[in-house]
């Protein structure tokens, strides 16, 4: 990751067709665009890759999951579950649907742990949200068994986990609908934009209407601008120029992920020089798309001292215990509840209550294991050069 090291002539050939039409808009100007409608062409055939029926595109991953919680029906005094290890869009999405996102443990696969999990469902739980980080599963098929039992949908966030799999099944099939990000660093990228999946097709039709202004999408004798509305939306529809940039990422996707399957290999090969260290559990190892390699040292100290030299040698690691994107403990505006909404909204109700108290020791199972966690990010390029680079990196680190 990510799949800008491989923009080529397929990404431009693909935006230059866009550009010669003159339509950057999804919708309408049937003459002028010449049946050239990238977004849409793009939806489709992502949804078949991941063997879905339906897809949504979307300008972001953060709006993926806005579209797919409003189409699920999540509002005001509804808790989604979700986990301390993910990106902070996961949890804004929650808030922005005014509801309270509850925060579960993760396990050895860095993701949601499916018994801390059913602990913390309630009657107010309207969503589950997992999320698959690092390019690698949750354990979905517990989840959403869990989920199931207790008749709640769940929403993957599959942002950081395109083309990845269980058993050739891909992620953000399992649920109700998956969410994708392809921003900026993601091993697919058109620059800003995501996706949701879904089989269900009442669910993508309520998400096509409501990421378009809840205009709907019955042809009708007005046309565009013509049409009724059944519920109020927003406008988080994806350009033409992303659907193009994604039509020839998608095309690289699967030699994306093999060409991380062995970097990652390589990378792990030379992590195996350091004594007592172990690995992330991997659901599926053959469905990884490799993104990312995370391994254990003992403890927290010999991760701090084991990356310091790695530091000193030109090959830090991602500490994500230290990491302020990522992590729980380290959300110091969601622990802070800081807002800009006057009367402290989402945190506060209207009346002053407080809804939520978020306190920074609540996930002690999710620090014990991020504390003694590194990682490293894997490229779909690696020299030779870097590779000796790290491989010497860890060398020197082993012996501390
Ligand atoms: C787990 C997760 N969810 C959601 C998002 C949001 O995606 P975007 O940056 O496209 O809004 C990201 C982005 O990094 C992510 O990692």
């Amino acid at each position: 990751m990510p799949g800008f090291e491989v923009f080529g002539e397929e990404e431009k050939k693909e935006i230059h067709e866009v550009l010669e039409t003159g339509v950057l808009f999804r919708y309408e100007f049937p003459e002028q665009r010449q049946g050239i409608y990238k977004v849409r062409t793009f939806e489709e055939r992502f949804a078949q890759y991941c063997g879905a029926k339906y897809g949504q595109a979307v300008t972001s991953g953060t709006a993926a999951l806005k579209v797919g919680l409003a189409a699920l029906g999540v509002g005001a005094g509804d808790e989604v579950i979700t986990q301390g290890f993910t990106f902070v869009a996961t949890w804004e999405a929650i808030f922005d649907c005014g509801a309270v996102p509850v925060f579960a443990e993760i396990d050895d696969t860095l993701n949601m742990n499916p018994a801390d999990l059913e602990k913390k469902i309630t009657p107010k739980t309207r969503a589950i949200i997992p999320v698959h980080m690092m390019g690698a599963p949750a354990r979905i098929e517990e989840i959403v068994a869990i989920a199931d039992k207790h008749g709640i949908p769940v929403l993957e966030d599959t942002a950081q986990a395109a083309g990845a799999r269980i058993n050739g099944r891909h992620l953000g099939t399992f649920g109700k609908c998956g969410t994708f990000s392809f921003d900026a660093v993601k091993t697919m990228t058109t620059g800003e934009g995501g996706m949701i999946i879904t089989d269900d097709e009442e669910l993508w039709r309520t998400m096509s209407e409501y990421q378009d202004h809840g205009h709907d999408h019955v042809q009708n004798p007005g046309g565009r601008g013509g049409e009724g509305r059944s519920f109020i939306g927003f406008n988080y529809r994806m350009m033409e120029l992303q659907g193009a940039i994604g039509l020839a990422q998608l095309g690289k996707l699967d030699d994306m992920i093999a060409a991380q399957k062995k970097n990652k290999a390589a990378l792990q090969e030379a992590v195996l020089q350091i004594r007592g260290v172990t690995f992330r559990n991997i659901v599926d190892a053959k469905g990884d798309s490799a993104t990312f390699l995370a391994f254990f040292l003992p403890n927290a100290e010999k991760a701090k001292k084991v990356n310091e030299v790695l530091k000193e040698n030109g090959a830090g690691a991602v500490y994500f215990a230290d990491n302020s994107w990522h992590y729980y403990p380290k959300w110091e505006h969601l622990l802070g509840n800081k807002t800009l909404a006057k009367n402290g909204w989402p945190f506060k109700d209207q009346d002053g209550r407080r809804r939520v108290i978020y306190d920074p020791e609540a996930l002690p199972a999710s620090a014990a294991i991020l504390d003694r966690c590194l990682v490293y990010q894997v490229p779909i390029k690696l020299g030779n050069e870097r590779l000796a680079q790290i491989t010497a990196a860890l060398e020197k680190a082993a012996a501390v």
